[in-house]
């Protein structure tokens, strides 16, 4: 498939078809108001996206239960009734554009800015350091305790709970956050796993909870929710990590999900592009692997709003749909853009200097009009 088909083309995920294959990458905004209630400021950021013709938006990772899941404060969550009410809005805004909205399902798991006892897969310290802009917190994450049986039960329970409030606050789809260095990332890498029970030791079982979750959570929704799961190979905290089998762990890791019963996998990477993030050591391609061994339809990412670079993922059969994190950030109405041949705008990490909140976001952007306005009458 060719780029020139990228918006035209509809394509199906589960049983939803969408009207293109452009998608919002979900992007934390650290936007509540300490209550993890989705503002309507949100709802309208989310909207430009469906306005801006995106086919598909995938909302920021969302806390699932009230126990360890929250990664930052600000973060929302859907673990009540309010935060339910507040996602409705959202979700109420886009649909009223004409966009699909689904909901990440998060749990920080050992990477929690905003808790100070935290739970992971084992007592290991986490790498590097918590991430700027996200927490007054900073510095090395607390050491976290080995998760036991009952509180792994929570954990699933809170994915289903949350997911069957997605469902309610009318989102057509919910994706279960397996990448990036959070929980169920940390329960696949040997690191910061080091169980020796039924969710630790082999690959399969480090890989036990995230096909639990997907499997539980679509048992709970309806067909016409669409379940599908984030994976990486890169972390918040270790970004230059690749899965150590390679190929041969992506064989087995997305097999075990199609079989949990999957409608997508969608394949992340952070920062450096596509080929850093989604390739193994020895070049080869994990999201044309998941798309070739089960079939299912693939999303992939990594530096995808340019041009050259989403051709030559599409046409080279790496993934089905491609999603834009920065891109989109700095162009909400990057579909348009491409449909009328208009310029794309570079991500500016300027955006973020005074913090990653929408409503700052907001306000440089009107900074940056006013700006704009100035000089045009100056000339
Ligand atoms: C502000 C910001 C917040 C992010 N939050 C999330 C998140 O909640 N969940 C997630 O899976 N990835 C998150 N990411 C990663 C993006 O989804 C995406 O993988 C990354 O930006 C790379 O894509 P890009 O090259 O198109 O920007 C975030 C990225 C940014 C810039």
């Amino acid at each position: 498939m060719s780029l020139d088909n990228l918006l035209i083309e509809n394509t199906m995920l589960g049983h939803t078809s969408f009207d293109n294959r452009a998608v919002v990458a979900p992007m934390t905004r650290v936007s509540t108001n300490g209550d993890g209630i989705p503002t309507d400021q949100m709802a309208a950021y989310y909207r430009r996206y469906a306005e801006g013709g995106f086919g598909l938006i995938i909302a920021e990772g969302t806390y699932t239960d009230r126990f360890f899941s929250q990664g930052y404060p600000n973060q929302p969550g859907i673990t009540t009734d309010e935060q339910q009410a507040g996602w409705q809005k959202v979700v109420a805004a886009v649909h009223d554009a004409g966009g699909k909205i689904f909901l990440q399902l998060m749990h920080a798991g050992a990477l929690s800015q905003h808790l100070s006892n935290t739970r992971g897969p084992s007592s290991v310290p986490p790498m590097r350091h918590m991430l700027e802009g996200y927490s007054k917190k900073q510095g090395r994450f607390p050491l976290p305790q080995a998760m036991n049986p009952s509180e792994i039960d929570d954990v699933i329970d809170g994915f289903i709970t949350s997911a069957n409030r997605a469902v309610q606050a009318g989102f057509d789809g919910v994706e279960i956050h397996g990448a990036n260095g959070y929980l169920l990332d940390q329960f696949l890498t040997d690191y910061s796993n080091t169980r020796e029970d039924q969710y630790g030791g082999s690959l399969e079982n480090r890989c036990r909870l995230g096909v639990e979750i997907v499997k539980a959570v679509k048992e709970a929704v309806s067909n016409s929710c669409v379940v599908g799961i984030r994976l990486s190979q890169g972390k918040v905290n270790d970004f230059d990590y690749l899965w150590p089998g390679g190929i041969e762990d992506g064989k087995v890791i997305f097999a075990l999900l199609k079989k949990a019963g999957a409608d997508y996998i969608h394949f992340a990477s952070e920062g450096q592009g596509f080929d850093h993030g989604c390739l193994t050591r020895d070049g080869k391609s994990l999201p044309r692997l998941a798309r070739d061994i089960t079939g299912l339809p693939v999303i992939a990412n990594g530096g995808l709003h340019n041009l050259q670079e989403a051709n030559r993922i599409l046409s080279n059969g790496h993934s089905d749909l491609i999603a834009i994190g920065t891109g989109a950030l700095a162009n909400p109405d990057w579909p348009k853009k491409i449909r009328d041949q208009e310029k794309i705008r570079p991500f500016n990490p300027d955006m973020f200097s005074e913090g990653v909140t929408v409503s700052r976001q907001f306000d440089w952007e009107s900074r940056q009009m006013n700006g704009k306005d100035k000089a045009d009458d100056a000339a």
